[in-house]
């Protein structure tokens, strides 16, 4: 093991001497013609210009634009993005109807890449690793890092609001000079993009890319909302509020967990048909009953269920989910990202009666320590992930992926950034 690591950092101290190296001949190159990006490595160092999916305005259509991609700064790294897909947490911070309006901006945070260079102090990842960005980080060194119950790390956690790089204040990305703001620390719709290293998750690069770019965001912060928050007991009945990819993901932890019912709620009838395929075994729809959801939960389950995990972003969702849980025992698990100014209200009485209310980012699993093993239970074919990929379009027709999300048709789309 030991010399399998001292290789390891050998070869990581190589590449980027090469990287190095070349770019230093790049750069000489760069005073008297204009650059050629031949090859990953050779592009250390130097501005690359790509193609990105520009959002100039709240609600408009992205539109592929020619953007400058800076080299990483201190502890950033340079990737290439391979392929991406659309969360809906994407989708509200374009709409900005409920949230803070940040434009122009290159959103998109499910994603896998290759590194492409890094900057200094990077040690840990190097020039060809292969990649999943988180949009909270793990310094690794702060109270949360080295908590074992937080994820929430106090440098890296998710900000929405914040368009620019944690070391300088500044954006990596520019058109003829103007800056165009970040997104969660990814913006990975765009061809090359610069992330902190804490906010990378090494991974298997036997790995297809194509597939395991959704445990970037939603899969696993579905699932481990599940497993690591809700924790249901072998034989409980387990709630699911909204079934995207988010919720099914968390009734698949249901099942993994050995749930002997799993009730999906929705708005949109035409979930429940897809829904079937992830084990959820009854589905109930808001809209056809007169009494609040959460009591007809009650009603066909003896007083309540024993998790609940809600997956939908709604308040009123929300706050059934929580009222919905059996009284003694019973927890609830908010995921959906609610509008800012959203206040959730229920009786304390709920709480005194023992309920318990929590909440949680990407399923509280630590980005760099834990995704690579979830990206291993999907190759041991513990986890499935085709059934969540419902389309795929090229980088050219990433709007198509906002309008299905849109009309609610489908899980995930993938979107492929070379064809
Ligand atoms: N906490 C986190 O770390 C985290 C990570 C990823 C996504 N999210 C959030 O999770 C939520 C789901 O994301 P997704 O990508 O699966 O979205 P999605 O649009 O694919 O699915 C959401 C589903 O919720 C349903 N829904 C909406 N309002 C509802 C209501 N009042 N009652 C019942 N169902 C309702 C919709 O019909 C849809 O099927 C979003 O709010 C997203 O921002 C949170
Ligand atoms: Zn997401
Ligand atoms: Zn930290």
């Amino acid at each position: 093991m030991y010399q399998y690591l001292t290789h390891k950092l050998r070869t990581c101290l190589a590449q980027r001497f090469f990287s190095s190296t070349t770019n230093s001949l790049i750069n000489s190159r760069f005073l008297h013609s204009s650059p050629v990006v031949t090859n990953m490595s050779s592009t250390a160092g130097v501005v690359i210009p790509c193609k990105a999916a520009v959002a100039w305005e709240a609600g408009k259509p992205l539109v592929i634009e020619r953007v400058e991609v800076a080299p990483p700064q201190e502890m950033e790294v340079r990737i290439k993005v391979k392929y991406t897909s659309l969360c809906h947490t994407d989708l509200y911070f374009w709409e900005a109807k409920g949230q803070t309006p940040l434009f122009p901006r290159i959103f998109g945070h499910e994603a896998a890449g290759i590194v492409e260079s890094v900057g200094e102090g990077v040690s840990d990842l190097c020039v060809g690793d292969h990649v999943l960005p988180v949009f909270t980080g793990e310094c690794g060194e702060c109270a949360h890092c080295k908590s074992e119950e937080s994820n929430m790390c106090d440098l890296l956690r998710i900000d929405t609001d914040r368009g620019v790089m944690h070391s300088d204040g500044k954006s990596r990305f520019s058109i003829n000079g103007t800056p165009i703001n970040h997104f969660v620390g990814t913006s990975t719709f765009s061809e090359y993009t610069v992330i902190h290293s804490g906010c990378l998750a090494k991974i298997n690069p036997k790995a297809p890319m194509d597939k395991v770019c959704v445990l970037s965001c939603g899969i696993s912060t579905g699932l481990g909302a599940t497993l690591n928050v809700a924790k249901p007991k072998k034989g409980s009945i387990v709630a699911v509020f909204g079934l995207g990819a988010v919720g099914l993901a968390a009734a698949e932890g249901a099942r993994i967990a050995g749930a002997s019912r799993i009730i999906g709620i929705d708005l949109n009838p035409n979930r429940f048909e897809e829904a079937k395929k992830f084990g959820v075994t009854e589905f109930l729809n808001p809209k056809d009953f007169d009494v609040p959801i959460q009591k007809v939960i009650a009603d066909v389950t003896n007083g309540g269920v024993d998790r609940s995990i809600e997956c939908t972003g709604n308040i009123n969702a929300m706050i059934s989910a929580f009222e919905c849980v059996h009284d003694g025992w019973g927890v609830a698990v908010l995921v959906g990202v609610p509008n800012k100014d959203a206040v959730f209200m229920t009786k304390p009485i709920n709480l005194l009666n023992e309920r318990t209310l929590k909440g949680t980012f990407f399923g509280n699993y630590k980005p760099r320590t834990d995704l690579p093993s979830v990206v291993e239970m999907y190759m041991n074919k513990q986890l499935e992930l085709d059934k969540f990929i419902t389309h795929r379009v090229p980088f050219s027709d990433i709007n198509k992926a906002f309008d299905l999300m849109l009309k609610g048709e489908g899980l995930r789309c993938i979107i492929s950034m070379e064809d």
